[in-house]
């Protein structure tokens, strides 16, 4: 597997998936959330909340929970940690889950982050040292675990990732108008292109894009769309360390010339799949990383799991309040950055 560098990006990313499964604490009495993220060696990531009962002692921490989920799935070795209160300042382990994070961490980093400042760099060993393990050692122990090697996966969309679609889509939207609608790169602030409209204030009726959403899925004008800067280059050093999956959601009609449009530029195109708008992450399984230009559909990629949610940023993208999660990037230049 690709191996990865615990750094500083990766704690971001990890804290961030932490952040977002702290939403699904459940801590209606001490009204304390704790979400938590763990990296397991094979690439996936498993999350935890604290868990709280009316009998209180029957609370189980954010830090227990996310092992007890790894460890039923099959994960056995782990390679980070991350833990987020929305807190002002960092919150530390407990006593008993640093204990339970010994028993399957020989020495992990753990990444804590809160409301406030910088995130705080420690590990299993920093805050346990000297741990409890039976001196024989036994099954439980770490040593005796078996890794299984696997290859991570990505998922790379296609439009406006890959291929310069939008351009193309605005050519079909001023054909089928005649003219009428001339909308330019910086009017597509909205996913949907009959909610943008150009200098004039001109729009396309809902009927004309059913029109111009045909006209750009035929074979024609598929075949016609120019790749973007760096994408061939960039697929192809990712293809060297990643299980390499595109998906989109393009209509039926665009099938055959989409991965003929592929074929043709040099990209793998074996493993492309054809889904609704928003149920990649269903489709394709857990990934490591992905690239989209959809915020909705990164953001469900980083709800499922995927530590790289990275966006190609487009007017449509901008990014809102509550995608902290996602990493925005310029291009494939910064893609191969973060994750090589
Ligand atoms: N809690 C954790 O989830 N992790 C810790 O390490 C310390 C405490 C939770 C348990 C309880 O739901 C709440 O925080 C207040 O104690």
């Amino acid at each position: 597997m690709h191996h990865a560098n615990i750094n500083t990006v990766l704690g971001e990313q990890l804290v961030s998936l932490a952040r977002l499964a702290c939403d699904h604490a459940y801590a209606p009495y001490s009204e304390f959330p704790v979400g938590v993220s763990i990296l397991a060696s094979d690439g996936r990531i498993f999350t935890g909340v604290n868990v709280e009962n009316a009998s209180y002692g029957l609370t189980i921490c954010g830090e227990r929970s996310a092992f007890v989920s790894a460890i039923s799935c099959g994960a056995k070795e782990f390679l980070g940690i991350a833990i987020f209160t929305p807190t002002e300042t960092a919150s530390f382990p407990c006593g008993a889950c640093r204990q339970f994070m010994a028993e399957f961490c020989s020495n992990v980093p753990i990444f804590i982050g809160c409301n406030k400042g910088e995130i705080v760099h420690t590990s299993v060993v920093d805050l346990l040292p000297n741990s409890f393990h039976f001196s024989q050692g036994d099954k439980t122990s770490i040593s005796t675990y078996e890794r299984t090697p696997q290859q991570l996966a990505m998922c790379i969309d296609i439009d406006n990732v890959l291929a310069a679609s939008d351009s193309t889509m605005r050519k079909c939207i001023e054909r089928v108008t005649n003219g009428r609608v001339h909308l330019s790169y910086d009017d597509i602030c909205s996913f949907d292109y009959w909610r943008c409209s150009d200098i004039h204030g001109q729009q396309i009726t809902y009927e004309e894009w059913k029109v111009c959403h045909d006209l750009f899925s035929s074979p024609e004008i598929i075949s016609q769309i120019a790749v973007l800067p760096g994408a061939v280059e960039a697929v192809k050093e990712l293809s060297k360390g990643f299980k390499i999956h595109f998906a989109t959601s393009r209509l039926p009609a665009a099938r055959q010339a989409t991965l003929e449009w592929l074929h043709s530029h040099g990209f793998p195109s074996e493993d492309t799949h054809f889904v609704s708008s928003g149920q990649k992450h269903q489709a394709v399984g857990p990934v490591w990383a992905c690239v989209e230009d959809d915020l909705n559909q990164a953001m469900a990629f980083a709800k499922s799991g995927c530590l790289f949610p990275l966006v190609i940023s487009h007017p449509w993208n901008a990014l809102g309040d509550r995608t902290w999660a996602i990493r925005r990037v310029t291009g494939w230049e910064q893609v191969l950055d973060i994750l090589l």
